[in-house]
């Protein structure tokens, strides 16, 4: 598997699949600062780019948090380790040639790659304010970088380790309307801000409009936060490990699957980048 084609992207309810836009709105992620490069521009400050990101990587890897990590990973019973033959899919990323948060949470995705021995073209990573530097460096790490903003709304046809660092709840709400159903969520794994801390710290009435999703699954998820081990304190904070097993989905009356409307949001959520295409 080596290109986006791969993963599927939820169609809407009006079956159409997400298009690449046509249009410019506001919408549009801006990489004015890169798309400014020349080729050659390009191919020197992707080469120093990637060069320090596998550096910081293979720093990372002997680090006790990565080790604690990826020793919980490795104990979720339905990923098969054996095979490896799963997806890792990383959504919400950020600027990591500029953030240094962005550059350490992606130093955790490229670790658990390695570790893992995911193969490359099984890694799909998106964030629409991806320069054009960044989006080289992660293709030329074997990354597939989608070119539509699928809003979150993932699909694997394999088992997937979902990885959404400190995302907008509304990607997470997303990846579950995306994956509502007995038989898919419970190949997925979300390594992400913590469900249960949503819960408890967002009104209900907040959360029932943007992240009504979590709020229905929260009591069958088991979550597992990450280690309390890394030195810098605000890049893995907050962050859990969300499995659904299958007996506790089971437990669930089939109507709970069947009210599965698609979320729509309000304008308001500023930080949630939406897929231009819904405009027109
Ligand atoms: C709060 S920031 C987190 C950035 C970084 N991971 C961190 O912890 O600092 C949320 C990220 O989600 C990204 N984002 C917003 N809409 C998105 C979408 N539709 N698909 C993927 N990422 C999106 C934003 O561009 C932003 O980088």
């Amino acid at each position: 598997m080596n290109n986006s084609e791969d993963f599927t992207t939820v169609k809407h309810k009006r079956g159409k699949k997400f298009k690449t836009p046509r249009l410019k709105t506001v919408t549009t992620p801006s990489r004015k600062v890169d798309d400014e490069c020349d080729e050659s521009e390009l191919l020197i400050k992707t080469e120093n780019l990637k060069r320090k990101q596998l550096i910081s990587r293979d720093i990372f890897k002997e680090s006790k948090f990565f080790k604690e990590v990826c020793g919980m990973v490795k104990t979720i019973e339905y990923l098969p380790i054996t095979s490896c033959d799963y997806d890792l899919v990383v959504f919400g990323l950020g600027n990591f040639s500029s953030s240094l948060i962005a550059k350490q949470q992606l130093d955790l995705a490229l670790a658990l790659r390695s570790e893992l021995n995911i193969s490359h073209g099984q890694t799909l990573c998106y964030d629409p304010v991806f320069t054009s530097v960044e989006i080289k460096t992660l293709q030329d790490l074997e990354w597939v970088v989608p070119e539509i903003n699928q809003e979150g709304k993932g699909r694997s046809e394999k088992t997937c380790i979902y990885y959404l660092p400190h995302c907008h709840k509304i990607l997470y709400n997303n990846l579950l309307w995306a994956n509502w159903s007995k038989e898919l969520l419970s190949k997925i794994v979300i390594i992400g801000n913590s469900f249960s801390s949503m819960v408890e710290r967002t009104p209900k009435r907040l959360l029932e409009k943007n992240g009504n999703y979590i709020l229905k699954i929260e009591p069958y998820t088991t979550e597992l936060p990450l280690p309390d081990t890394y030195s810098e304190k605000d890049v893995f904070n907050d962050t859990s490990i969300h499995t659904f097993p299958v007996e506790r989905l089971q437990s669930l009356p089939t109507v709970y699957w069947e009210e599965n409307t698609e979320p729509i949001y309000s304008n308001e959520e500023t930080e949630f980048i939406r897929d231009s295409s819904h405009l027109w």
